[in-house]
């Protein structure tokens, strides 16, 4: 295998050490896949591995990482691998997965397909950018199954890189960020199933930097979840999906400086939710800016009161200092669901929001209309109560109606937004990395195919 240490090099030069306010440090992995190749490089195929889509590649995986798990990098070459059995890669330093093959589910059992635990200075990758695991979720869900193993997990993790990688139908959820700090994760194509319960991304995490994503199914695209703080999400495109959220959240719930922006969702249920019905604890220091949306059923939707999950009793969550700028776009049929909605529980009202150059408007031609709902709720802008910061009274829903179109909603589209979903009973073929996330956004890095 031949890295080119120059581009290396460049590519670490390019990484800011703080990108926004919403990263408390550095991110990513410390040491870069040449001197970790250099030290040791182990290679599945001399681990028993096959290149024949039906030999598992459990086994042979999990064997090459015991060899080069402190300071090495373990290569999956490129070619068709099966997995029937999980791995579970713990206590590794300063090692790196350079997966260029295609890994096929072939097993059953619920748990992670791979699954990276107690680890120190990791990186996950494809050179090729095409590298990806196919999970066959549709194996199950045809069957009306929705269980079944996730894809790949990181739990405990810190000063880690995953990136140019690409997970497919996820028998369950896709990638889950346990517990980790100071990641980077970008360069991403994630496409499952349309329905919910296959999510795309999930992270409950400290200083975590997220960017160029895209994600296609009917859940979670890139979700938020308690505790968490200093995350910062950029450059994701929901292809079709459920859209970007928060939640659920519950008891304690303990997250804080989150910042979303150049949010694109296509066709999805909401373009960014916050959800919970009850807890307690609260969310502060949220940033959600510069989103774009078209075709959606919910736009801004904050609801606390979220009918979905069964009240976990509770004052609810407190939700506070949230700035939501530059929104532009279309709704799906804003008479029946307006663009914003801000449910705040009665037991603990939100406060200091505030929400500006905001412009949505509805897709219905027949219905010229839409509504912007708040209950509880205080803070400058649109339904939103003014009032102190000492005390803040709850009160009951209240929507004002407009039946004309807000200057300056119109917004572009993504040139490739997916016309029709994969549906759940065939298999869903694996995508490319795309090379543009957001309408005029440069992605933060090449993807390793064109050079890096
Ligand atoms: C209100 O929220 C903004 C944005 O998060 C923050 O900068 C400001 O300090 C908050 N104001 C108060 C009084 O906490
Ligand atoms: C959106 O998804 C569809 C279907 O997967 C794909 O054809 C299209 O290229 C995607 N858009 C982008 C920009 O990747």
């Amino acid at each position: 295998m031949r890295i080119n240490t120059l581009s290396l090099f460049a590519l670490v030069s390019l990484v800011p050490t703080l990108v926004v306010a919403s990263l408390s440090g550095s991110v990513g992995r410390l040491t870069s896949v040449s001197t970790k190749a250099a030290r040791k490089t182990c290679n599945v195929l001399d681990h028993g591995a096959k290149a024949d889509k039906k030999t598992d590649l459990g086994p042979p995986l999990a064997s090459a990482f015991a060899a080069c798990k402190s300071g090495g990098l373990v290569h999956v070459p490129p070619g068709d691998y099966a997995m029937k059995t999980w791995v579970k890669l713990a206590n590794g330093n300063a090692w790196a997965l350079q997966i260029d093959g295609t890994i096929y589910r072939t097993g059953t059992e619920d748990g992670n397909m791979i699954m990276i635990e107690h680890t120190r200075d990791f990186e996950l990758f494809s050179s090729t950018s095409s590298g990806a695991m196919q999970g066959l979720g549709y194996e199950f869900h045809k069957d009306d199954k929705w269980s079944g193993p996730r894809l790949l997990r990181l739990w405990d993790v810190s000063d880690f890189s995953v990136h140019d990688f690409i997970l497919v139908d996820a028998p369950s959820y896709h990638f889950s960020i346990d517990t980790c700090t100071n990641g980077e994760v970008y360069n991403m194509a994630i496409r499952g199933g349309n329905r919910g319960g296959l999510d795309g991304l999930d992270v409950w995490s400290t200083n975590i930097w997220i960017h160029d994503i895209e994600v296609t199914n009917r859940d979670e695209c890139v979700t938020v979840k308690s505790p968490s703080k200093n995350i910062l999400i950029e450059n994701i495109y929901c292809n079709w999906s459920g859209g970007c959220g928060m939640g659920s959240l519950g008891k304690d719930t303990d997250i804080s400086d989150i910042t979303y922006r150049n949010i694109y969702t296509w066709n999805s249920n909401n373009m960014m939710m916050v959800k919970s019905n009850g807890g307690s604890g609260s969310a502060t220091n949220l940033l959600f800016e510069n989103f774009i949306g078209h075709g959606n059923a919910y736009s801004l939707d904050i609801d606390s009161y979220w009918s979905s999950m069964s009240s976990l009793g509770g004052k609810g969550v407190e939700l506070s200092n949230i700035v939501i700028r530059n929104w532009k776009g279309t709704e799906k049929n804003g008479a029946e669901r307006g663009p914003i909605n801000i449910i705040c529980p009665d037991g603990a009202p939100c406060y200091n929001i505030t929400i500006e150059d905001f412009a949505m408007w509805t897709e219905d031609s027949s219905r010229p209309r839409q509504g912007y709902s708040c209950r509880s709720a205080y803070g400058s802008g649109f339904c939103l109560k003014p009032g102190s910061d000492s005390h803040h009274a709850p009160y009951p829903e209240t929507t004002s109606t407009v039946s004309s179109a807000p200057s300056g909603y119109s917004a572009p589209t993504m040139a490739a937004d997916l016309k029709e979903n994969f549906g759940i009973t065939v298999s869903i073929p694996i995508p490319t990395i795309p090379t543009s996330f957001y309408p005029g956004a440069t992605p933060h890095s090449a993807l390793m195919a064109h050079g890096h």
